[in-house]
Parts: C-alpha cells; structure tokens; sequence
C-alpha cells in the first residue's frame, strides 16, 4: 500500500527525518523546523528515560501512534544507551488505514533494526520479545483512557494541537489519565499553549518547561517535582491572563455545535 493518499502524504523535515501532513487536521505530524527525529528524542523519550533512569520496568503511553517516531525513538535510544529495561508500550490511534500503511513509510536509517517491529504492529497491532512488549489500540483514545487499566509511568503526550484536536487536551481527557498514571508519572509534551496547561495544573500536575539547544520549548508534567528543569509558575501567568481558562469538553462540544 502506497503511504501517500488523500488523507496524508510525506513531507521532509529539518533534520532530514520525513513526516507526513494530515490534511484531515491540516496540521504536520510533528514540527518540519525542529524535525520529526529530533522532536521524538529532545521532547519525549530523553527526559521520561533521564526521569525513570533507575527504573528496571517502564510502562509508557503514546498518545497517538501516528508515524510512530515516540516509540522507534523509545527503541533507538534504549539501544544506544545500552539501557536494558522491561518496557511496555500502549498506544491508540484511530487511524487504522495509516496504521496499515506504515510498511511503506521513508524511516530514518536509525530505524532500519526495528522495521520488522513496525511490520508487525502495521499488520497483527501487536510486537513482543524478551524485554518488549508494544500493543496499538485502533480506535479512539479518549475511550481508551477512560477504560484501561494499566498504570503508566510515561505518557508522550502527542496528540494534534489543542486548536485542531481540543479533545485530547482538555481538563476532563487529564482527569481520566490520572486515574491510569503511577504517582511517579512523566507527560512529555511538545505543547506550551496555557489552557491545557491550565488543564494539567488543575488536576494536580506541576509544569516545567523542557529547553534545550536545537528545539523549541516544550513542557512536562509531573507530580513529583522534577530536577534540572525550571518550574512554570502556573500561578502568575494564570492572574497575568485571567481570561485563559482550562479547555473543557463542554468548550469544544459547544464549539462544534456552532459549526
Ligand atoms: C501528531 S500525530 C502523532 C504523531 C506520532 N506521535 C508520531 O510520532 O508519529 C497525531 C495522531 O493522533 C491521531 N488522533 C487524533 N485524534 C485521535 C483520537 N481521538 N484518538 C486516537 N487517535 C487520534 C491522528 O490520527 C494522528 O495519527
């Protein structure tokens, strides 16, 4: 099955990496500037593996698989780092027909030892070995929190903006993440936008804000408070913008009734 359709089609990014654009949500699946490589690795998977380092088990949430670039950059880096660590991989994605077509998407070459991984997620959803377990969830990912019964260390959060995919982001999609999170849970998310962080903070998250050299800033989430990261003072930018306000389900549902 060719990748390009009219739902998506191949795009380069910055650093050499390809990605795809969704003309469905008119939105690329990761940043072209930053790259989809490198937004994979600086966003998500090394400050949830610089977080849970003495950890010997990892249970990890990727919202949503999309390309799956969170999870094969999960796979690079473990292998790169030499990190050995049972890791378990949840992932929904209602796009089935991308799922299906995965099989013929342009990979970075840093890929090459796990496209037998993405093959058999593409066809049967499911890959297991000694240490690795991945399961993809076609379907929605809101009935997929809301019914699972997992507890995740870590939750890439990587769903389409909050402009163009409001469900994933609001007070209420948070709420139920928090009842299938450890205490000790990361959420990596390339989103700086105040109202789902607003979202996050009232549900009992502190904020930080991931910077480094080559990326644009980022957040991540926690409950504990983490090291080495300057912490959002949530507060302040809340009574500087006492207009913003946490995105709920009932904003986007009243929204769409509109349209
Ligand atoms: C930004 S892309 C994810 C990129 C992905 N993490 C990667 O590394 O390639 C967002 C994905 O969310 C999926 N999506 C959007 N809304 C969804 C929902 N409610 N439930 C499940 N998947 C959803 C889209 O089909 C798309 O594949």
């Amino acid at each position: 099955m060719a990748f390009n359709t009219d739902k998506h089609t191949m795009v380069e990014s910055e650093d050499g990496s390809f990605t795809a654009y969704s003309t469905q949500f008119q939105e690329h699946y990761h940043s072209t500037r930053d790259g989809a490589l490198h937004e994979s690795l600086y966003k998500h998977v090394i400050p949830a593996f610089e977080h849970h380092k003495d950890k010997d088990e990892l249970n990890i949430l990727d919202i949503c698989f999309g390309l799956g670039f969170n999870t094969l950059a999960t796979l690079y880096y473990m292998r790169e780092e030499g990190i050995i660590k049972k890791v378990r991989i949840f992932s929904p994605e209602f796009d089935g027909e991308l799922i299906a077509s995965l099989k013929d998407f342009h990979y970075p070459e840093i890929f090459a030892p796990f496209l037998p991984i993405i093959e058999a997620l593409s066809t049967k959803q499911v890959y297991e070995d000694e240490n690795l377990y991945i399961e993809l969830y076609i379907g929605d990912a809101r009935d997929y929190i809301a019914s699972c019964d997992e507890r995740f260390d870590v939750v890439y959060q990587d769903a389409f903006s909050p402009a163009t995919n409001p469900l994933l982001w609001t007070k209420e999609y948070f709420a139920d993440m928090t009842k299938c999170v450890s205490d000790e849970v990361i959420i990596t998310t390339y989103s700086m936008a105040l109202k789902t962080r607003i979202a996050l903070y009232e549900n009992g998250f502190n904020l930080y804000i991931n910077r480094g050299e080559g990326y644009r800033d980022a957040t991540l989430a926690s409950k504990m408070s983490l090291q080495g990261y300057e912490k959002v003072d949530i507060k302040h930018k809340m009574s500087c913008n006492p207009d913003v306000h946490a995105l709920r389900d009932a904003d986007v549902i009243s929204a769409e009734d509109v349209l």
